[in-house]
């Protein structure tokens, strides 16, 4: 029932009790009285009648006695008088009593016995009668006979009905103005305000901090009012702390920092140093003269795995490919890194001329790299190579064996494609020993990949492996596909895993990435973001207004040729920047001991060489070919600088370059044209995507880049490098080790749990 019907039922009862008490009493009251006056009317008339009857009485003179009572008749309210002798026989009647002789002798003998009047109401059928009866004496006081006088109450029963009436229309009409009154009272002073303060409650709730318009009644809802605000402020206030923290929340759960990689390893790890394995590697000591200077080489392996040992320590077991890097390592080969700033061990592995010639430019660079990049450069596999790859896996094996030796399941992160065998070498000794091999090129299609004749032995010892890590999921397909026409296996699709001889290895995709710069370097406009363009092309002897960027190892891979090509194409389809577009390679020679690379520099070189020759001009070259190592601060302006960065391989697991652009990027500005065929294709999807050997579709990405509305150019960039950012090189590292520690580790020989 609504609060206005229950209000009106309660009240409306409450009046009919107070009003059906008042009438009860007023009843009795009224009835007593007018009672009380029909007893002293017949009072009065019985005295004046006992005084004129008594002669008559005592000479029993019944004529007369009729004649006195016969006078009585017709009076007002009287209806009969009846007189007995004293033994109660009738001895005159009015005609109403006459014909009641039974009652009336009943009446008379009940008086005759009392010594006082006997008063009752009396049914006959004209109606209720009011007899009042009395004994009647003689001068003496002797009994001479009784009285009854009959007075009509007709008038009584009518005064009490009206009585009842008219407190019944007064309780309707109580009841009817209660109605009316609760109605408006409640629907004005209360239902109104409450509705009002709802609608404001309301509105708060939908995020409107507005205040609430004055409530009507400030005395009824006044107090309620203030609470109600007050209670509504600290609730914005909570509201707004809770968004707050959950946006901290989210920040810090979605982005991975130096420090929070720290706690996750420390925690995951349980203190143990973390093992890195890899052929490259991070610092490297090389005699410049009578000077040793320290570089760090190009490639995807140092630009990502340095952030992370820096910020973990631990040991990263690498060749010590220097020249002066034996003289500055330990008895046990060992060398604190960065030599500014040491954070981490470098163990040196030695490898004499014949192990690095067949291990690592034979068989890793002249069999697996072109097998693994379709780059349409055939594959040499020479087994005399493939002897050497053994003999230096088991080195880097040994000297992992020795790192580990006092840690109980030590984890082990193994690089790349030069140590496809040495999981398997490691778990054999050490089974307790978590080990993962992350592949950092591409894996092809069991086809292209079952032309290798060592293809077993290769799946085999990656398959030690308790984790094998890919850049994307469609390399793990592959790889999957390739271990399920190589051998006898059980291959889990739902999980992604290899399940041989009880050894389980799980295959997942971890894309790689970079360190995103701080907040504290994250200031768009702050003036050292800026980099002086035209300086920089002074340098470089040459004028522009646009510049383009390409930073690679010189690999036939990355797509230089055809980048050059690119460039060329624009400027003969768009001549107007002929004198206002140079595009800067920085390309550091690499494994220029292969005949292929050789080649490959060479035909860089020329190619460059004839663009330039063709659109010859004093001032302006539209290609400048920079063949040397850059080191991360040489290349930092360039990328800053560039209008456009060109990212162009054939084939590429992930490719670094394009992240390390984006994330030098903060003023948001600049494009990044990169290739379907590289890894980073598939989370930096607003770059410009192109087909490398499409040199018109490349031309045009240069001319879009150069010309798209500024607008869309920063809105494609801060996308980027909020991917970029999220997901950063401590998030793969994070990634990787949460995975490995959750593989548990096979009890170490020897040792055996209480
Ligand atoms: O990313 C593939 C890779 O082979 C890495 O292993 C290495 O860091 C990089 O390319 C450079 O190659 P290299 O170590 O042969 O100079």
């Amino acid at each position: 029932m609504r609060i206005t019907a229950r209000l009106i039922v309660t009240l409306a009862l409450t009046a009919g009790l107070v009003v059906g008490g008042a009438t009860y009493i007023q009843l009795r009251t009224e009835r007593g009285r007018l009672v009380e006056d029909l007893e002293r009317r017949s009072a009065i008339l019985a005295e004046s009648i006992d005084t004129a009857v008594d002669p008559a009485l005592f000479t029993r003179d019944r004529k007369k006695i009729q004649q006195f009572v016969g006078k009585f008749s017709n009076r007002g309210r009287l209806s009969g008088i009846a007189i007995t002798d004293a033994k109660g026989d009738v001895l005159a009647a009015t005609p109403v009593l006459q014909d009641e002789a039974a009652t009336v002798i009943g009446l008379a003998a009940e008086a005759l016995k009392s010594e006082t009047p006997v008063v009752k109401f009396i049914k006959f059928k004209a109606g209720e009668q009011h007899a009042y009866t009395l004994a009647l004496h003689s001068d003496e006081g002797v009994v001479t006979g009784s009285l009854i006088i009959l007075q009509d109450t007709t008038h009584v029963h009518a005064r009490l009905r009206d009585v009842w009436r008219n407190n019944f229309l007064r309780l309707l009409t109580q009841v009817f103005l209660i109605a009316l009154v609760t109605l408006f009272v409640v629907r004005w002073d209360i239902l109104a305000p409450v509705a009002q303060m709802a609608e404001w409650m309301r509105h708060q709730r939908a995020g409107d901090d507005s205040e609430p318009s004055p409530l009507p009644h400030t005395d009824l809802f006044g107090p309620m009012a203030k609470e109600v605000k007050t209670f509504a402020r600290h609730l914005s206030v909570a509201k707004t702390a809770a968004e707050e923290e959950a946006r901290l929340r989210q920040i810090s759960e979605s982005l991975w920092t130096p420090e929070r990689l720290k706690d996750h390893v420390k925690m995951k790890l349980g203190g143990q140093p973390l093992v890195i394995v890899s052929n490259r590697e991070p610092y490297m000591h090389r005699y410049k003269g009578r000077e040793v200077e320290v570089i760090v080489p190009a490639g995807g392996v140092v630009t990502a795995l340095d952030p992370l040992m820096r910020a973990c320590g631990g040991t990263w077991i690498a060749h010590g490919a220097g020249d002066a890097d034996w003289d500055f390592v330990d008895k046990r080969n060992r060398v604190r890194v960065p030599p500014e700033d040491p954070q981490y061990t470098l163990r040196r592995v030695a490898l004499s001329a014949a192990e690095e010639n067949g291990y690592y430019y034979g068989f890793s660079n002249e069999g697996l790299w072109p097998l693994c990049h379709i780059a349409h450069v055939r594959p040499d596999f020479r087994p005399e190579d493939w002897t050497q790859y053994l003999a230096a896996n088991q080195k880097f094996a040994d000297a992992t064996l020795d790192e580990i030796e006092d840690q109980e399941s030590p984890c082990v992160l193994v690089q790349d494609y030069h140590f496809a065998v040495l999981p398997r070498m490691i778990k054999e000794r050490r089974p307790d020993a978590r080990v993962a091999l992350f592949w950092h090129i591409p894996w092809p299609n069991p086809e292209s990949f079952g032309i290798c004749p060592w293809q077993t032995e290769l799946v085999s010892g990656m398959l030690g492996a308790d984790l094998m890590g890919f850049h994307t999921q469609y390399h793990c397909n592959n790889f999957l596909e390739t271990v399920d026409r190589t051998m006898e296996c059980r291959i889990d699709r739902e999980r992604f895993s290899v399940i041989k001889e009880g050894h389980l290895t799980a295959v997942k995709p971890f894309p790689i990435s970079v360190h995103f710069p701080g907040p504290d370097r994250d200031k768009a406009g702050d003036p050292s973001v800026k980099v002086d363009k035209p300086a920089l092309l002074k340098e470089l002897r040459t004028k522009a207004e646009f510049l383009g960027v390409g930073v690679d190892r010189v690999d036939y891979t990355k797509g230089i040729l055809e980048r050059f090509r690119a460039v060329e194409r624009f400027l003969d389809k768009h001549p107007k920047y002929r004198g206002r577009f140079t595009f800067v390679q920085l390309g550091a020679p690499s494994r220029t001991h292969i005949q292929r690379y050789n080649q490959f520099l060479a035909e860089t070189d020329a190619e460059a060489d004839r663009i330039n020759w063709k659109f010859k001009a004093s001032d302006w070259r539209p290609i400048v070919y920079l063949k040397k190592h850059h080191n991360h601060k040489e290349i930092e302006p360039y990328y800053r600088a560039a209008d456009v960065c060109m990212v162009t391989s054939l084939s590429d697991g992930m490719n670094l370059v394009a992240k390390e652009f984006v994330a030098a990027r903060e003023d948001d500005d600049g494009a990044l044209v990169l290739s379907r065929f590289a890894g980073a294709s598939r989370e930096l999807a607003d770059a410009l995507i192109v087909n490398p050997y499409d040199i018109d579709q490349a031309a045009e990405a240069i001319r879009y880049a150069l010309e798209m509305p500024a607008e869309e150019r920063r809105t494609r960039m801060r996308r980027l490098r909020e991917t970029v950012k999220e997901n950063n090189i401590y998030r793969w590292a994070g990634n990787l080790i949460t995975e490995l520690t959750q593989i548990r580790p096979e009890p170490r020989p020897g040792v055996h749990s209480a």
